[in-house]
C-alpha cells in the first residue's frame, strides 16, 4: 500500500521502488547535483578541473534521497550516482565526508559500476575498499568516506545510515584523502597524497 502522504512525518510504514538493474529510486523527494565546479578545491589538477567546468561543467555525481527526520531511531538511505571521468587523469569522485555525529556507521551496497571507497580517520589512519555490483562497503563510525569511479559506466550505490548521522565535510576540502585514484592509458594507480601533491 502507497502511504506517501505520510512519509513526511515517519510514523507510518511506507515502501519505495527501486530499478537495481539500473540504480534507480522511483520518485526521489531530494535531489543533489555536484557539477565540477562544485568540486574546486578537491581534485590536484585545479586548472584541469576549470578547464572540464570551461567545457560544459560537467556533473560528476548526483544523490537521490528521501526526506528522513535527522532523527535517532530512523535511516536515511539513498542512492549515490559518481559518473565516469577523470581531471588531469584522477577519476571523478565525491567530496567526502565524515558524520555529524561521528559514531555513526553506514554501509554502501553496489549496484553498478565499479570504484573504491577511500576511507580515513582523523588519527591518521586510512583504507579503501573495492566497490563491485553486489558488493557491500561497511563504513564504521569515525571514518570519513569518499566514493571513487575508477569504471568507465557510473558508479552507483545503495546506502543507509542513522538518521540522526548529517554530514561534517570538516578538513577534507583542505586535507583531502591519503591516496589519490588516477587512471591513465586505463590503468588504475593510488597515488599518496603527499606525493600528488
Ligand atoms: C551519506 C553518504 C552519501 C553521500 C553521497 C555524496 O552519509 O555517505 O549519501 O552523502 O555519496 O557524498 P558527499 O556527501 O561526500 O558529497
Ligand atoms: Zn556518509
Amino acid at each position: 500500500m502507497s502511504e506517501k502522504g505520510n512519509v513526511g512525518k515517519l510514523d507510518f510504514p511506507f515502501g519505495v521502488d527501486f530499478d537495481l538493474v539500473h540504480g534507480i529510486m522511483k520518485d526521489p523527494q531530494n535531489h543533489v547535483v555536484r557539477l565540477a565546479s562544485s568540486m574546486r578545491g578537491h581534485y590536484k589538477d585545479a586548472k584541469a578541473l576549470e578547464a572540464l567546468v570551461a567545457l560544459g561543467d560537467p556533473v560528476h555525481y548526483e544523490v537521490f534521497e528521501y526526506r528522513i527526520p535527522e532523527q535517532p531511531g530512523q535511516l536515511q538511505f539513498c542512492i549515490s550516482k559518481t559518473y565516469p571521468g577523470t581531471v588531469g587523469g584522477e577519476c571523478f569522485m565525491t567530496k567526502g565526508h565524515y558524520h555529524k555525529v561521528p559514531d555513526t556507521a553506514e554501509i554502501y551496497l553496489c549496484l553498478r559500476g565499479e570504484g573504491w571507497m577511500l576511507m580515513k580517520r582523523s588519527d591518521g589512519s586510512a583504507a579503501r575498499e573495492r566497490f563491485l555490483p553486489g558488493r557491500m562497503v561497511y563504513v564504521p563510525p569515525l571514518w570519513g568516506h569518499r566514493t571513487v569511479n575508477s569504471g568507465d559506466e557510473p558508479l552507483i550505490s545503495f546506502c543507509v545510515y542513522p538518521g540522526e548521522a548529517g554530514h561534517n565535510y570538516g578538513d577534507i576540502e583542505k586535507e583531502g584523502f591519503p591516496e589519490r585514484v588516477f587512471k591513465r592509458s586505463g590503468k588504475v594507480e593510488f597515488v599518496p597524497s603527499s606525493k600528488a601533491g
